[in-house]
């Protein structure tokens, strides 16, 4: 055992940003064969915010970032590092977290950017465990922040209608006192196997950025819908009852389950397996689609903004993205 064992992490403050341009779905209706009444009974979907001129991953990650910050009162100075979680990035390199930190004047930060997708919040949020209770870091900012409408093919009515842009994020503080609070666990899983389930396939490594490629529709998401829907329910059940056996509790000491909001019928199905009933599953998608990284940061601030969360609650946190990559976080309030 050594002298930082005794440390904690805690959610010290959250913050988000959407665009102001709302996508409805009468608007869609508008340029795809499809409707209002097939998005919102397949998906719960009503409409979606999409990032304007100016307005890029980076720009939505840094207000939301200072929203944070703010709120926790804590000045951006006394950030030890900013996780950026994106899938779409400003640009290759530098990081967007580097973007981010120049433009919130967090000076003495480490930045850097973490992709797996959807599941990209709760992956930052464990790399932040790990660095505040093991003493490293007083304070990391993690930031979900995705512009999708850049990367999805409006053409293609399976996919466009489901994501939007939007950014999420929390700050997490490092704690030395008693008490049972905090992040209590985070886990986290990938399947490489299954790459091909969602995918953006075009190369940059592996095959250079060709005008081939970009008419071949590669640099836009591909999804194999049906397949990805039952996956993502086995193991957000499976990866929530570990998170809850693992501290000792069951379904019925859940308060409320802020998912990954990627579709309504996924959220519904995972908490009725997992027992827990309607009332304690946050939902948002209606306002956001699915928002990649941004969606769990950006639901948990609008769940404690509304008054969902109250101090000593407890906080599950379950998400499944592209990879596949998914996890759950548990958070005593
Ligand atoms: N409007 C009207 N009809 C449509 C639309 C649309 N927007 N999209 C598809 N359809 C049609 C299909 O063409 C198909 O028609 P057919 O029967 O004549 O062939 C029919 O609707 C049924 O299509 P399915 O794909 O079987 O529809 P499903 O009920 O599975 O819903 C959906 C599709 C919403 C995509 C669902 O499969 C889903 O949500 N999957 C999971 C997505 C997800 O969780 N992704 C994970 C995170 S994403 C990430 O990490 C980047």
């Amino acid at each position: 055992m050594n002298k930082y064992t005794q440390y904690k992490a805690e959610v010290a403050g959250t913050g988000m940003h959407v665009p102001k341009k709302v996508l409805t779905n009468f608007d869609l209706e508008k340029t795809l064969d499809t409707s209002d009444e097939w998005i919102r009974t397949r998906t719960g979907i009503r409409e979606r915010r999409i990032a304007g001129e100016g307005e890029s991953s980076s720009t939505l990650a840094a207000q939301a970032g200072n929203q944070a910050l703010n709120s926790a009162g804590v000045a951006p100075e006394e950030v030890d590092l900013i996780i950026v979680c994106t899938s779409t990035p400003d640009i290759l390199f530098p990081s967007t977290a580097c973007f981010v930190q120049k433009e919130i004047g967090a000076v003495n930060a480490a930045a850097y950017d973490i992709s797996a997708v959807c599941s990209g919040f709760v992956f930052g949020l464990s790399i932040a465990e790990q660095y505040l209770k093991s003493g490293r870091y007083r304070y990391v900012l993690v930031i979900g922040s995705e512009t999708n409408s850049r990367i999805v093919d409006w053409t293609d009515r399976s996919t466009c209608i489901l994501f939007g842009d939007g950014a999420g994020a929390a700050l997490l503080k490092r704690t030395e006192s008693a008490g049972s609070g905090g992040l209590l666990s985070s886990h986290i899983y990938s399947d490489g196997g299954k790459s091909d389930l969602i995918i953006v396939p075009g190369g940059i490594g592996k095959t250079g950025v060709s005008c081939k490629s970009v008419e071949a529709g590669d640099y836009f998401i591909k999804m194999l819908g049906n397949a990805t829907f039952k996956v993502a329910v086995k193991r957000m059940v499976e990866v929530s009852q570990e998170a809850l056996e693992f501290n000792g509790f069951t379904h019925k000491d859940v308060d409320l389950v802020v998912p990954h909001q990627a579709n309504r019928r996924i959220m519904d199905v995972v908490t009725e397996k997992l027992g827990i009933p309607a009332d304690r599953i946050f939902i948002n998608i209606d306002k956001y689609g699915n928002t990649s990284a941004a969606s769990i940061p950006i639901a948990l601030h609008e769940a404690w903004g509304e008054g969902r969360i109250a101090p000593g609650n407890l906080v599950l946190l379950p998400v499944i993205g592209a990879g596949l990559t998914w996890g759950a976080a548990l958070i005593r309030w």
